[in-house]
């Protein structure tokens, strides 16, 4: 399952994203409101329960969040700037970390480092920004699979049609969640018209 951010606003954030005069600051504030927005559509289905509260007028009926915690799991290093939204509109988020660096010549992505809490029963979600070649997301989805995740989703930002593909063929039934699907890969593998390299972007370097 694919699903693409429609919103004015998400429409504005991507374009300053994609801006190549956005300096870092500018840049991680809207990186940061866009995955406020996603990490919103991406946890439409969270299980709520009926809770009757008192108003300062009268008592009445509403709803809450049932107890369901989320992990969040954040490909290094772009995935970091996608956490703190989860936690800032969640009560209950613990965080994971899978290092992946793609190889600059053939694109394929190493993995270096591994830190997860417990994922059993949780609901899991893996992020980052760029979706490629998906080379990097399905190496994570296979990681948190194995360390107990049983229907982890996946959210980023700019998606490539061949990222989604690749996960759709080895991670068949996962939610992914985006803010844009572009038009395709060049071939160093890069999304067009993409944003670059978005840690590159956040992180100044
Ligand atoms: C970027 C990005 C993804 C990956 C996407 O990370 O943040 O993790 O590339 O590409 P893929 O879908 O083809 O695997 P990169 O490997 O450049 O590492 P970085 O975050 O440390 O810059
Ligand atoms: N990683 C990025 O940061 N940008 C791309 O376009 C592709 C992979």
């Amino acid at each position: 399952m694919l699903s693409v951010l429609k919103h004015p606003l998400a429409d504005h954030i991507i374009t300053h994203l994609r801006d190549e005069t956005t300096k870092p600051a500018t840049f991680r504030s809207l990186a940061y409101q866009l995955t406020t927005m996603l990490a919103i559509e991406a946890t439409r289905d969270l299980a709520t329960e009926e809770k009757t509260v008192k108003t300062p007028l009268e008592m009445t009926q509403g709803r809450v969040l049932s107890v369901q915690p989320i992990v969040v799991v954040a490909i290094l290093r772009a995935g970091v700037s996608m956490v703190q939204p989860f936690l800032d509109v969640f009560p209950d988020v613990s965080v994971g970390y899978v290092g992946l660096e793609r190889d600059h010549v053939t694109a394929v992505a190493r993995n270096y480092y591994c830190k997860l809490p417990p994922l059993e029963g949780r609901r899991v979600f893996v992020v980052d920004p760029m979706l490629a070649t998906g080379g990097s997301a399905s190496q994570a989805l296979e990681v948190v699979k194995r360390n107990g995740a049983a229907a982890p989703g996946l959210v980023c930002i700019v998606a490539a049609p061949e990222g989604v593909e690749e996960i759709h063929k080895h991670h068949p039934g996962t939610a992914i969640h985006v803010g844009v699907l572009d038009r395709g890969l060049n071939s160093r593998r890069y999304i067009l018209p993409g944003l670059g390299d978005f840690g590159d972007r956040l992180y100044g370097t």
